[in-house]
């Protein structure tokens, strides 16, 4: 028999959103995603991470130019797939990294701390559950995660309050979706069990 309780549901519920309404989330559900964030667990308890929210507009707006150009001059550093397209993608005028959601949740840690990426993606984890059992929608963004070394996007950041020696590491695009989201199946033999 599947076990079920609110926690398992929103874990299986939750969906990544690519097409938000413009409507703004109250405050009392970003501070409780954002209390989920730092109830997160850390290397050693390091808490090293900052989460810098964006529900500003023209903030939102101007990022986005800056990742455009930041994509124009960057070469991706891996063959991922997903890169070269995102790149070509960035050009279009409809190009919005962020799916015109109103709120962005940027996590930033330390370098040279070999946790920085794990602690922040499991607090992005939480956000994501926390935003499910509130009944909004989330996407995981990876763009600024990438251009993180582009130095007009970065001297942007260092205006939003990102202390300069902070890397950026994983972002959330948060808010109401405006269509239901396709459930990508998931695949077979992931599991291995050995009792
Ligand atoms: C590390 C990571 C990076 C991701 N980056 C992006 C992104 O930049 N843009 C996006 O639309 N989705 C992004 N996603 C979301 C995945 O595409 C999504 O989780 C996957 O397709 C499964 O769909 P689901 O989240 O609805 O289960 C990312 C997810 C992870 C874990």
């Amino acid at each position: 028999m599947e076990l079920n309780n609110e926690v398992l549901t929103a874990i299986r519920e939750r969906r990544s959103t690519r097409k938000f309404t413009e409507r703004q989330i109250a405050p009392e559900q970003l501070d409780a995603m954002l209390n989920a964030a730092i109830w997160a667990p850390s290397g050693g308890n390091n808490q090293s991470w900052l989460f810098t929210a964006i529900q500003r507009k023209d903030i939102l707006l101007r990022l986005n130019e800056l990742v455009r150009e930041g994509f124009a001059r960057w070469t991706p550093d891996d063959d991922y797939p997903g890169k070269l397209a995102a790149k070509e993608h960035s050009q279009a005028d409809s190009f919005n990294f962020y799916y015109h959601a109103p709120t962005l949740i940027i996590a930033s840690n330390k370098p040279n701390y070999q946790n920085a990426m794990a602690d922040c993606a499991l607090a992005m984890e939480n956000i994501f559950l926390a935003a499910q059992s509130l009944r909004l929608a989330s996407c995981y963004i990876n763009q600024i995660f990438w251009l993180r070394h582009d130095e007009p996007l970065r001297e942007y950041l260092d205006e939003l309050g990102i202390p300069r020696e902070h890397v950026i590491r994983a972002s959330a695009a948060i808010g109401f979706a405006a269509v239901p989201s396709h459930t990508p199946a998931r695949k077979d033999g992931t599991i291995n069990i050995i009792r």
